[in-house]
C-alpha cells in the first residue's frame, strides 16, 4: 500500500553536473514529488536556478514539481514558473503584501497554492487565508541553505496548523522543509506533516531508496 506521506527530495542537494541522473535516481527510489528551491539573492543571500532549468527538469521527469520561491515579489514572477510546468507554487508570506490576491491567482491558474513562513513568523499571521491555501510550508530552518539542523521550536507550528485544519474542517497539506532526516521525521509526521522535503538526507545518502522508504514510514 502506498504511504500517505509525500516525500519530496530537494534538488538543491543534488549534483548539478549529474542532475538528470540524480533526478532519475530519486524517482526510481520512490520519491513522490520534486522540491525546487528558487532563490533570488535578495530574499535569501544565495541565488539558485530559475524557470529555464525547471522547464528542462519538467521534460526529464514525470514527478510533480513543487517550486519553492524564496524571492521578493513572487507575485510578479510566478507566471514563468507555471509555464515551466510546475504543479505547485509556494511563496513566502514575508515577501508579498497581497497574499490573498496572489493565492487566488495561483488557484485560478490551476496550480496548487502554497504559502510558507520562516521560523520567526507565527502561525497567527496566516489565519486570515487558511481556506485559500493548498499547501502550508513550514520552514524548519532559516531559508537559503541546505544542510542545516532543524529548529525544534518550528515543530509546534506544524501542530498548530494541524489543529486549525481540524477545527475549520479544511484539507490543506502541511509540508516541512529544512533539516528533515529519518530521525526527526516521525516527530514531524506525528505533529501533522504530510509532505517531507529533504535535500541532504536523501541526496547525500548511499541508499536513497532506504531513506525514502523510511521517510514514507515515519
Ligand atoms: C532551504 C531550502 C530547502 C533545502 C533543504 O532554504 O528551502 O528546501 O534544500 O535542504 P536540507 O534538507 O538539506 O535541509
Ligand atoms: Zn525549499
Amino acid at each position: 500500500m502506498s504511504s500517505p506521506i509525500i516525500v519530496a527530495p530537494s534538488v538543491l542537494a543534488a549534483n548539478f553536473l549529474k542532475l538528470g541522473e540524480d533526478i532519475a535516481s530519486v524517482q526510481q527510489a520512490g520519491a513522490d514529488w520534486l522540491h525546487l528551491d528558487v532563490m533570488d539573492g535578495t530574499f535569501v543571500p544565495p541565488m539558485s536556478f530559475g524557470a529555464e532549468i525547471i522547464h528542462t527538469i519538467h521534460q526529464c521527469t514525470s514527478l510533480p514539481l513543487d517550486v519553492h520561491l524564496m524571492m521578493q515579489r513572487p507575485d510578479q514572477h510566478f507566471r514563468t514558473f507555471v509555464d515551466a510546468g510546475v504543479s505547485a507554487v509556494t511563496f513566502h508570506l514575508e515577501a508579498c503584501v497581497h497574499v490573498h490576491r496572489f493565492l487566488q491567482q495561483l488557484r485560478d491558474m490551476k496550480v496548487m497554492a502554497g504559502l510558507s513562513i520562516v521560523p520567526s513568523t507565527p502561525v497567527s499571521a496566516v489565519v486570515e487565508v487558511l481556506e485559500m491555501v493548498d499547501i502550508f510550508l513550514v520552514m524548519t530552518v532559516n531559508p537559503g541553505y541546505g544542510g542545516q539542523k532543524i529548529i525544534p521550536s518550528c515543530i509546534d507550528k506544524v501542530r498548530q496548523l494541524a489543529e486549525l485544519r481540524k477545527k475549520h474542517n479544511l484539507s490543506y497539506k502541511i509540508s516541512v522543509d529544512g533539516g528533515v532526516t529519518v530521525d526527526n521525521a516521525p516527530v514531524l509526521v506525528k505533529a501533522g506533516a504530510d509532505i517531507l522535503v529533504a535535500g541532504t538526507a536523501i541526496f547525500q545518502s548511499d541508499d536513497r531508496k532506504k531513506v525514502i522508504e523510511k521517510l514514507h514510514n515515519a
